[in-house]
Protein backbone atom coordinates (compact mmCIF):
# COMPACT_ATOMS: atom_id res chain seq x y z
CA UNK A 1 0.00 0.00 0.00
CA UNK A 2 2.96 2.43 0.89
CA UNK A 3 4.21 1.67 -2.76
CA UNK A 4 1.09 2.77 -4.34
CA UNK A 5 0.76 5.89 -2.29
CA UNK A 6 4.00 7.02 -3.31
CA UNK A 7 3.53 6.22 -6.64
CA UNK A 8 0.46 8.46 -6.69
CA UNK A 9 1.82 11.05 -4.91
CA UNK A 10 5.15 10.49 -7.74
CA UNK A 11 2.79 11.07 -10.68
CA UNK A 12 1.07 14.27 -8.79
CA UNK A 13 4.78 15.84 -8.86
CA UNK A 14 5.77 14.62 -12.39
CA UNK A 15 2.68 16.09 -13.78
CA UNK A 16 3.31 19.35 -11.73
CA UNK A 17 6.42 20.03 -13.35
CA UNK A 18 4.73 21.95 -16.60
CA UNK A 19 6.77 21.84 -19.92
CA UNK A 20 4.96 25.25 -21.38
CA UNK A 21 5.60 27.05 -18.17
CA UNK A 22 9.67 26.20 -18.34
CA UNK A 23 9.96 26.55 -22.09
CA UNK A 24 8.20 29.73 -22.56
CA UNK A 25 10.68 31.07 -19.31
CA UNK A 26 13.92 29.45 -20.97
CA UNK A 27 13.07 30.55 -24.43
CA UNK A 28 11.21 34.07 -24.02
CA UNK A 29 11.72 34.59 -20.35
CA UNK A 30 7.79 34.89 -19.97
CA UNK A 31 4.86 33.38 -18.26
CA UNK A 32 2.98 31.54 -21.27
CA UNK A 33 -0.17 32.16 -18.61
CA UNK A 34 -0.24 35.42 -19.39
CA UNK A 35 0.01 35.10 -23.05
CA UNK A 36 -2.28 33.52 -25.93
CA UNK A 37 -4.73 31.58 -24.62
CA UNK A 38 -3.33 31.66 -20.94
CA UNK A 39 -3.53 28.12 -21.22
CA UNK A 40 -0.08 25.81 -20.15
CA UNK A 41 -0.14 23.65 -22.83
CA UNK A 42 1.10 22.42 -26.31
CA UNK A 43 -1.52 24.13 -28.56
CA UNK A 44 -0.65 27.85 -26.65
CA UNK A 45 3.09 27.04 -26.44
CA UNK A 46 2.06 26.44 -30.69
CA UNK A 47 0.37 30.21 -30.83
CA UNK A 48 3.05 32.02 -28.54
CA UNK A 49 6.22 30.10 -29.25
CA UNK A 50 6.14 28.02 -32.63
CA UNK A 51 6.14 24.70 -33.91
CA UNK A 52 9.28 23.44 -32.31
CA UNK A 53 8.71 24.35 -28.80
CA UNK A 54 4.71 23.17 -29.00
CA UNK A 55 6.24 19.50 -30.57
CA UNK A 56 8.52 19.05 -27.59
CA UNK A 57 5.91 20.35 -24.94
CA UNK A 58 3.35 18.09 -26.54
CA UNK A 59 6.02 15.26 -26.64
CA UNK A 60 7.32 15.76 -22.93
CA UNK A 61 3.77 16.44 -21.58
CA UNK A 62 2.59 12.90 -22.65
CA UNK A 63 5.59 11.62 -21.84
CA UNK A 64 4.65 12.54 -18.17
CA UNK A 65 1.16 10.49 -18.50
CA UNK A 66 3.36 7.58 -19.31
CA UNK A 67 5.63 7.21 -16.61
CA UNK A 68 3.10 7.59 -14.23
CA UNK A 69 1.47 4.35 -15.55
CA UNK A 70 4.48 2.86 -15.70
CA UNK A 71 5.08 3.88 -12.00
CA UNK A 72 1.72 2.79 -11.00
CA UNK A 73 1.93 -1.02 -12.38
CA UNK A 74 5.81 -0.83 -11.36
CA UNK A 75 4.95 -0.06 -7.15
CA UNK A 76 1.08 -1.39 -7.29
CA UNK A 77 0.82 -4.46 -4.77
CA UNK A 78 -1.20 -7.79 -6.06
CA UNK A 79 -4.52 -7.24 -7.05
CA UNK A 80 -4.11 -3.30 -6.66
CA UNK A 81 -5.22 -2.54 -10.62
CA UNK A 82 -6.82 0.89 -9.50
CA UNK A 83 -3.20 2.19 -8.69
CA UNK A 84 -1.96 2.56 -12.42
CA UNK A 85 -5.52 4.01 -13.05
CA UNK A 86 -4.87 6.44 -10.16
CA UNK A 87 -1.70 7.42 -11.17
CA UNK A 88 -2.99 8.56 -14.07
CA UNK A 89 -5.29 10.75 -12.96
CA UNK A 90 -2.43 12.38 -10.88
CA UNK A 91 -0.72 12.73 -13.48
CA UNK A 92 -3.60 14.50 -15.30
CA UNK A 93 -4.48 16.66 -11.95
CA UNK A 94 -0.54 17.67 -11.29
CA UNK A 95 -0.42 19.00 -14.72
CA UNK A 96 -3.64 21.23 -14.59
CA UNK A 97 -3.05 22.57 -10.89
CA UNK A 98 0.93 21.86 -10.19
CA UNK A 99 2.42 22.44 -7.21
CA UNK A 100 5.49 23.83 -8.39
CA UNK A 101 3.37 26.79 -10.48
CA UNK A 102 0.82 28.19 -7.91
CA UNK A 103 -1.69 25.58 -8.88
CA UNK A 104 -2.31 27.57 -12.31
CA UNK A 105 -1.51 24.64 -15.01
CA UNK A 106 -2.87 23.35 -18.69
CA UNK A 107 -5.81 21.40 -19.19
CA UNK A 108 -4.51 17.92 -19.41
CA UNK A 109 -4.83 16.88 -22.81
CA UNK A 110 -1.75 15.66 -23.82
CA UNK A 111 -1.28 14.18 -19.90
CA UNK A 112 -4.24 12.18 -21.04
CA UNK A 113 -3.19 10.61 -23.91
CA UNK A 114 0.15 9.73 -22.36
CA UNK A 115 -1.59 8.23 -19.16
CA UNK A 116 -4.50 6.62 -21.16
CA UNK A 117 -2.37 5.06 -23.79
CA UNK A 118 -0.63 3.77 -21.58
CA UNK A 119 -3.42 1.84 -19.81
CA UNK A 120 -6.16 0.79 -23.19
CA UNK A 121 -3.97 1.35 -26.69
CA UNK A 122 -6.92 0.72 -28.97
CA UNK A 123 -9.77 2.67 -27.59
CA UNK A 124 -7.11 5.51 -26.91
CA UNK A 125 -6.49 5.45 -30.95
CA UNK A 126 -9.81 5.33 -32.02
CA UNK A 127 -10.95 8.16 -30.08
CA UNK A 128 -7.79 10.49 -31.00
CA UNK A 129 -8.27 9.35 -34.48
CA UNK A 130 -11.54 10.64 -34.67
CA UNK A 131 -10.40 13.87 -32.66
CA UNK A 132 -7.73 14.70 -35.32
CA UNK A 133 -9.99 13.91 -38.09
CA UNK A 134 -12.27 16.61 -36.04
CA UNK A 135 -9.31 19.37 -35.22
CA UNK A 136 -8.37 18.73 -39.00
CA UNK A 137 -11.95 19.80 -39.90
CA UNK A 138 -12.60 22.28 -38.16
CA UNK A 139 -9.51 23.62 -36.89
CA UNK A 140 -10.67 23.78 -33.33
CA UNK A 141 -8.31 21.99 -30.91
CA UNK A 142 -10.44 22.36 -28.08
CA UNK A 143 -13.23 20.64 -29.58
CA UNK A 144 -10.88 17.51 -30.61
CA UNK A 145 -9.74 17.35 -27.64
CA UNK A 146 -13.14 17.79 -25.41
CA UNK A 147 -14.72 14.76 -28.09
CA UNK A 148 -11.48 12.72 -27.43
CA UNK A 149 -11.97 12.80 -23.74
CA UNK A 150 -15.55 11.98 -23.77
CA UNK A 151 -15.51 9.09 -26.31
CA UNK A 152 -12.97 7.75 -24.12
CA UNK A 153 -14.95 6.57 -21.37
CA UNK A 154 -17.74 5.51 -23.92
CA UNK A 155 -15.45 3.26 -26.04
CA UNK A 156 -14.13 1.50 -22.73
CA UNK A 157 -17.83 0.94 -21.98
CA UNK A 158 -18.93 -0.66 -25.36
CA UNK A 159 -15.67 -2.89 -25.45
CA UNK A 160 -16.17 -4.14 -21.50
CA UNK A 161 -13.50 -2.82 -19.92
CA UNK A 162 -12.86 -2.75 -16.30
CA UNK A 163 -14.78 -0.69 -13.86
CA UNK A 164 -11.71 1.08 -13.17
CA UNK A 165 -10.55 1.81 -16.29
CA UNK A 166 -14.38 2.90 -16.94
CA UNK A 167 -14.84 5.56 -14.10
CA UNK A 168 -11.15 6.75 -14.36
CA UNK A 169 -11.98 7.66 -18.03
CA UNK A 170 -15.40 8.92 -16.53
CA UNK A 171 -13.54 11.37 -14.16
CA UNK A 172 -11.12 12.22 -17.07
CA UNK A 173 -13.77 13.28 -19.18
CA UNK A 174 -15.26 15.13 -16.12
CA UNK A 175 -12.06 16.82 -15.39
CA UNK A 176 -11.49 17.82 -19.36
CA UNK A 177 -14.70 19.72 -19.46
CA UNK A 178 -13.74 21.54 -16.28
CA UNK A 179 -10.65 22.87 -17.32
CA UNK A 180 -12.32 23.74 -20.92
CA UNK A 181 -15.50 25.79 -19.65
CA UNK A 182 -14.33 28.71 -21.57
CA UNK A 183 -13.23 27.41 -24.41
CA UNK A 184 -16.69 25.41 -24.75
CA UNK A 185 -18.44 28.98 -23.94
CA UNK A 186 -16.17 30.50 -26.66
CA UNK A 187 -17.09 27.23 -29.26
CA UNK A 188 -20.71 28.56 -28.48
CA UNK A 189 -20.89 31.58 -30.11
CA UNK A 190 -18.24 31.20 -32.50
CA UNK A 191 -15.34 33.03 -30.70
CA UNK A 192 -12.72 30.40 -30.42
CA UNK A 193 -9.46 30.34 -31.88
CA UNK A 194 -8.62 28.29 -34.72
CA UNK A 195 -5.12 26.56 -35.11
CA UNK A 196 -2.41 28.72 -37.01
CA UNK A 197 -4.76 31.77 -35.53
CA UNK A 198 -2.46 33.38 -33.21
CA UNK A 199 -4.94 35.46 -31.84
CA UNK A 200 -6.36 34.17 -27.83
CA UNK A 201 -6.59 35.85 -24.78
CA UNK A 202 -5.19 35.37 -21.42
CA UNK A 203 -8.00 33.68 -18.95
O1 LIG B 1 -5.48 20.90 -24.97
C1 LIG B 1 -5.72 22.27 -24.90
C2 LIG B 1 -6.65 22.67 -25.98
O2 LIG B 1 -7.76 21.80 -25.98
C3 LIG B 1 -7.11 24.08 -25.92
O3 LIG B 1 -6.04 24.96 -25.67
O4 LIG B 1 -4.89 27.12 -25.56
O5 LIG B 1 -6.70 26.75 -27.24
O6 LIG B 1 -7.27 26.94 -24.84
P1 LIG B 1 -6.24 26.53 -25.83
Amino acid sequence: MTASIIAIAASYLLGSVSFSILFARLVRKIDIRDHGSGNAGATNTLRVLGKGPAALVLALDIAKGVIAVVLGYALKGDGMAWVPVACALASIVGHNWPVFFRFKGGKGIATTIGAMISLAFVPVLIAGLIAIAIIAVTRYVSLGSLIFAVLLPLILAIGGWDRYMVWGAVIVALLALLRHRKNIVKLLNGTENKLGSKKGEPH
